[in-house]
């Protein structure tokens, strides 16, 4: 039996503020019902002002860890997937080994937007597989709310904080991650980014006067894009493993927009009952989406062992990944 990396347990934290669509309509020209049918969401939660991304990522580890009964010391490695760190220099996973203290752990942060998760899976996955470590904590984690420009209102209303984790522990056997796919097209890095802050456009009173400092995002030209390459993306991860549509217990796609949720379960034809869904009280928290939205699967008792369950992310990059696992 070949080495697999399991998934042994997981968590995930949310802030305990709540922003809904009626508190957004006071603060930018809006509405609840514009938001609910061009997105799905109702709610989302904001971190306070001294709460950070590692903070977030602390909470979730901590009950990842209770949920695989593995103490921080055991853990070899911490991949933290973010884009909203709680400094450039060093990396959120870094601070998250101190306040877990994992001290046996290294810990390095990786971004691939909201596909940050999955591309965080199959690389600890490749560390497992590898032999070189036997269990990696995985968080996703943005806090999303100190990036967007609160007066953009195209964009203001999509994000919410959060963050979500697992453990993963090398196991020999038929269960665990079964395959991962990644893509990138960076001609299309415009589609949506956040353009100041780094060395191209280094943080001055300009970068701030522009706006730079916030997520830009072409929402239409990016919204057709990912239907596309969505329904792609679920019908090669299954080809790959001679796997029929029929045979899959639960879908969870990251959590940006309900539509392109829906379009991509309708043109699979996927009954919904069999897709995760909780945007609509969380937003999209970008690399938080899929392991909140596992989280809450997992401890509702929707998915049972051996069960097939398939993930797919696109987000910044622009970035798309799968990832199938046998539970
Ligand atoms: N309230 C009211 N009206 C609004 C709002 C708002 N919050 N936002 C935009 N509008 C208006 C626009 O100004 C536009 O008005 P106009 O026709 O007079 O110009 C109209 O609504 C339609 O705007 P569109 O942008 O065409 O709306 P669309 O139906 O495309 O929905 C949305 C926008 C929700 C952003 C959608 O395009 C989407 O979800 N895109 C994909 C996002 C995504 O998947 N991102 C990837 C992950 S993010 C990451 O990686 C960080």
């Amino acid at each position: 039996m070949p080495l697999r990396s399991r998934i042994t347990g997981t968590g995930s934290y949310t802030p305990e503020n709540v922003l809904t669509n009626l508190d957004l309509e006071k603060k930018v020209d809006t509405s609840d019902e514009w938001i609910t049918e061009r997105t799905g969401i109702k709610e989302r939660r904001i971190v306070g002002d001294s709460e950070t991304t590692s903070d977030l990522c602390l909470e979730a580890s901590k009950r990842a860890l209770q949920a695989a009964d593995v103490k921080p010391a055991d853990i070899e490695l911490i991949i933290v997937a973010t884009m909203s760190g709680d400094m450039p220099m060093p990396s959120t996973a870094a601070l998250l080994q101190k306040k877990l203290h994992a001290i046996n752990a290294a810990a390095f942060d990786l971004n691939a937007a909201c596909s940050g998760f999955l591309f965080g899976l199959s690389t600890a996955d490749n560390f497992i597989k590898a032999g070189t470590y036997r269990k990696i904590l995985l968080v996703g984690a943005d806090v999303m709310s100190k990036f967007i420009d609160w007066q953009d209102r195209s964009t203001c209303v999509l994000f919410g904080d959060g963050a979500g984790a697992v453990v993963l522990e090398s196991s020999r056997g038929a269960r665990g991650v079964i395959s991962t796919h990644l893509f990138t097209d960076g001609n299309l890095w415009d589609f949506i980014c956040l353009p100041g802050g780094g060395s191209q456009n280094p943080p001055s009173a300009k970068t701030m006067k522009d706006r730079l400092h916030f997520v830009k995002m072409k929402g239409n030209e990016t919204f057709k894009v990912a239907v596309r390459t969505l329904e792609k993306l679920v019908v090669d991860t299954l080809k790959k493993n001679n796997l029929k549509l029929s045979e899959l217990a639960m879908l969870i796609p990251h959590q940006a927009n309900l539509r392109i949720i829906k379009a991509t379960a309708e043109r699979l034809n996927l009954p919904m009952n069999k897709v995760a869904i909780n945007l609509d009280r969380y937003g999209n928290t970008s690399s938080a989406s899929i392991p909140i939205a596992l989280d809450e699967v997992v401890r509702e008792g929707r998915i049972k062992k051996d069960d097939y369950i398939l993930l797919e992310a696109f987000g910044a990059g622009l970035t798309w990944a799968s990832a199938l696992i046998k539970w």
